[in-house]
C-alpha cells in the first residue's frame, strides 16, 4: 500500500483503541491494550499532500528497478509454470529459492544451509515468529535504544517487556547490554532475546562496530540470550561494504532475518529467517499457523530475478542512489540546521537520526513540522519506554535530492522559530509520550 492509498485515520478505529468510539473494545484480548496505530497516521490525510515533503516514510525508492523485464518475466512464469506458481507451498519456502538465498547471505560471510532457512511474508513475519516462539508475558527482550518500530510493535502483541540498551556511533556499547543483562538478573526478570540490528540501523542510521560483535556475542552466551540479527540493510553500504554478520560468527546462537524489501521490491512480501536447526522447525510450524505457507508466485518471481538479472549490480544502482539521497540530506542539515542539533552520519541504509536542543519535543513539534509542509517521524515512538523526545527519525530514502533538501530547510525553519519561542516564554508544549506503535508502511 503507497503512502496515498492508506486509509483515512478515524481516531478510534484502530485495532486495540480504547475509546468509546470502538464498540468492540470490551471484547478485545487484553494482549491488544499494547496495540496502537503509529503517531504519523493520525497526521497522514495532511502529510501525504504533495507539497509535504515526507522525510517520515521508510519505503523504498523503487523507480530504478527494470519493470519491462520483471513483467515480461513474470508473465512467462504464469505461462510457463502457473500451475505451480498459484498453488498453495511448503511452509518452509520454495527450496530452489532457499538455495539462492544462501548466496545472498554469503555476500556477508554466513555459510546457512537451505534447510535452515523458512520464507516468510517479509521479515516483519519472522519477527513476529520468532516472538510467538520465544516470548512469554512479561519476557524479556533486550533491544536497542532506539530500535525498529514494527519490532517493538511485535514485542508488545507478545507482551514482551522491552529494555533499551543506549548506542553510541558505533552501535551498541558492549558495556551497556552487560549492565541492563546484570540489572534484569538482579531483579529477577527472564531475559529471552537480543534484539539488534547491527548494520545501517533503523532509525539511528549507525552500525556496529566489527571490533564489537564478537564481545556482544559472548555476553549473550554468558547470559543465556538468545542472539536475533535483523538485517535488512547490510548489502546497502554506500561504498560496497559489508560487515561480518553476527550469525556468521555464532551460528548456533543467532536467528538471523533477511529481507528482499530494501534489495528487491518490498511490495512482493518475500523475507526469511535462517535459525539454529532446532529452531526451524517450530518456525515452520508457527508459519503454518500463520499464512499455511508465504505466497509461491512472490517466490517464484524472487528466485526467478535472482537467476536470470543481474541482482548485484541491481543492488549498487539502489547503492547510488541513496548515497546521493544521503548526501542531500547531510549537506543540508549542515547548512541549514540550527545551532544545539545534532545528526549521526549513515555509511548505508536510509535514515539519519536527528537530536534536537533541550527544551524542543520534537512530538509536539510534528503537527506544526506538517503545516510548513515537511513531515518527520518522531522519536518516541521508537522507544518502548517514553525516551526520543527530543529525537526524530529522517529517511532519506524516497524523495527526490532536491525534495530532501527542501524539507530540511523547512524542517530547520520550524525549529526556529520553535527555540525563538523557547527563548521568549522558556518550554513550548508538554505532550505525553506513547510507546511502541503498530508502524504502517509509512514508518516502516
Ligand atoms: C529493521 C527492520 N526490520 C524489519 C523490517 C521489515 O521489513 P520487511 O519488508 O522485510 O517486512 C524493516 C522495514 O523497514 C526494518 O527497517
Amino acid at each position: 500500500m503507497s503512502e496515498a492509498q492508506l486509509p483515512e485515520h478515524r481516531p478510534g478505529t484502530e485495532p486495540g483503541s480504547r475509546t468509546n468510539l470502538d464498540p468492540h473494545v470490551e471484547r478485545y484480548a487484553a494482549r491488544t491494550a499494547g496495540m496502537t496505530a503509529s503517531e504519523i497516521r493520525a497526521l497522514f490525510a495532511v502529510a501525504s499532500r504533495p507539497e509535504v515533503v515526507s522525510l517520515a516514510g521508510g519505503m523504498p525508492n523503487l523507480a530504478a528497478l527494470p519493470l519491462e523485464s520483471l513483467s515480461q518475466q513474470m508473465s512467462e512464469l504464469i505461462a510457463e509454470d502457473g500451475l505451480t506458481a498459484l498453488q498453495y507451498g511448503s511452509a518452509h519456502g520454495v527450496p530452489a529459492l532457499r538455495e539462492q538465498i544462501c548466496d545472498v547471505m554469503a555476500m556477508e560471510g554466513i555459510t546457512g544451509h537451505p534447510d535452515d532457512i523458512v520464507v516468510t511474508v517479509g521479515s516483519q513475519m519472522a519477527l513476529d515468529m520468532v516472538t510467538r516462539l520465544f516470548c512469554d508475558p512479561g519476557d524479556v527482550v533486550i533491544a536497542e535504544g532506539p530500535s525498529y518500530v514494527g519490532a517493538l510493535g511485535s514485542f508488545a502483541a507478545y507482551q514482551a517487556e522491552v529494555v533499551h540498551v543506549a548506542m553510541d556511533d558505533d552501535g551498541l556499547v558492549p558495556e551497556n547490554l552487560r549492565a541492563a543483562l546484570a540489572q534484569c538478573e538482579k531483579a529477577g526478570k527472564r531475559v529471552k532475546l537480543l534484539y539488534t540490528i547491527p548494520n545501517f540501523h533503523n532509525p539511528a542510521g549507525v552500525t556496529l562496530a566489527v571490533d564489537r560483535r564478537a564481545e556482544i556475542l559472548e555476553i549473550c552466551r554468558q547470559y543465556d540470550v538468545l542472539v536475533v540479527e535483523d538485517n535488512p540493510y547490510g548489502l546497502l553500504g554506500f561504498d560496497g561494504q559489508t560487515y561480518p554478520a553476527l550469525r556468521s560468527m555464532d551460528p548456533d546462537n543467532v536467528v538471523y532475518l533477511g529481507s528482499f524489501s530494501k534489495t528487491f521490491a518490498s511490495g512482493l512480501r518475500v523475507g526469511w529467517v535462517l535459525a539454529p536447526h532446532a529452531v526451524r522447525e517450530k518456525l515452520v510450524l508457527a508459519s503454518e499457523s500463520a499464512t499455511l505457507c508465504p505466497p509461491t508466485l512472490n517466490q517464484l518471481v524472487v528466485s526467478k530475478y535472482l537467476a536470470t538479472h543481474d541482482w548485484k549490480g541491481q543492488i549498487k544502482t539502489f547503492r547510488e542512489n541513496y548515497r546521493e539521497r544521503r548526501d542531500a540530506m547531510i549537506g543540508a542539515l549542515e547548512q541549514y540546521m540550527p545551532e544545539g542539533c545534532s545528526w549521526t552520519h549513515p555509511d548505508g541504509g536510509f535514515y539519519v537520526w536527528l537530536t534536537v536542543p533541550e527544551g524542543v519535543d520534537a512530538k509536539a513539534m510534528l503537527a506544526r513540522a506538517v503545516t510548513a509542509r515537511v513531515a518527520y517521524a518522531s522519536g518516541t515512538g521508537f522507544y518502548a519506554d517514553g525516551l526520543g523526545s527530543r529525537q526524530m527519525r529522517l529517511s532519506y530514502c524516497y524523495p527526490t535530492p532536491e525534495r530532501i533538501r527542501e524539507g530540511v530547510r523547512r524542517l530547520a525553519g520550524v525549529l526556529e522559530s520553535e527555540m525563538d519561542l523557547m527563548r521568549t516564554f522558556g518550554s513550548v508544549t508538554t505532550r505525553a509520550v506513547s510507546g511502541p506503535q503498530t508502524p504502517g508502511p509509512e514508518t516502516a
